[in-house]
């Protein structure tokens, strides 16, 4: 608000375990995604490998304070990475101590549902998501948290919650890769839509 990118928070979208996220508007009456990560997750954060073997926030020690801010730092890099690559992500604004500031993926004020909550989800949706994922391994990130909870459903899905993604120098990014694949795959499995998750792994690995 000092900074003048938003005028008002409107409403909370999501009170998570680990952030919480707002609806707020901008002076030109724009909707932006606020999303506070909390202080509490720092002893969970501290203790995920996701900081640990990524080499752009490896000296990130100290403080949960410290841990907080690294991990909102780090969902707006990754952001920018999906921007650059043109995968369906919210946009990155701002991010300052443990507050990002993205844009606002809904329709008419309203956020859209998450794919977990609708529950539907078609051949095209997944080839979008799969589609994306590709993208992001080739700009060297892996999300490595993909779930049917991290995906929006809109006039397309968009992918969200890149906080814990990594890069591909991370030591266990090839396994999140898998991990994410697996899950996606089994989601739509669930709704009679059926892929092969290795032959997935190996089209996005470009192998
Ligand atoms: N850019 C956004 N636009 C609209 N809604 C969002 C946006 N980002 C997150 N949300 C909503 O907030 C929820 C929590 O966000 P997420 O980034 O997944 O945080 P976490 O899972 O750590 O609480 C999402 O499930 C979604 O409903
Ligand atoms: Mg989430």
């Amino acid at each position: 608000m000092k900074k003048g990118l938003i005028s008002t928070v409107d409403y909370p979208v999501s009170t998570g375990k680990e952030a919480n996220v707002f609806r707020a508007t901008t002076p030109d009456d724009a909707f932006v995604a606020v999303k506070i990560y909390k202080m509490e997750t720092a002893k969970f954060l501290r203790k995920s490998d996701y900081l640990e073997g990524d080499p752009r926030f490896e000296r990130v020690k100290g403080s949960d304070r410290a841990i907080v801010e690294a991990f909102a730092r780090k969902e707006f890099k990754n952001l920018q990475i999906c921007q650059e690559a043109t995968v369906n992500a919210p946009i990155p604004y701002f991010v300052r101590r443990n507050v990002l500031v993205m844009s606002f993926l809904g329709e008419d004020g309203l956020p859209y549902p998450r794919m977990s909550d609708v529950g539907i989800g078609d051949e095209k949706d997944l080839d979008s998501i799969l589609a994306d994922l590709q993208k992001m391994y080739k700009a060297g990130l892996v999300h490595a948290d993909i779930s049917k909870y991290n995906i929006l459903l809109g006039e397309k899905p968009f992918i969200i919650d890149l906080g814990q993604g990594v890069v591909l120098r991370h030591p266990n990014a090839e396994e999140f890769l898998e991990r994410d694949v697996r899950n996606i795959v089994k989601f739509f499995s669930s709704l009679g839509i059926k892929r092969d998750a290795d032959e997935l792994i190996k089209k996005i690995r470009g192998k």
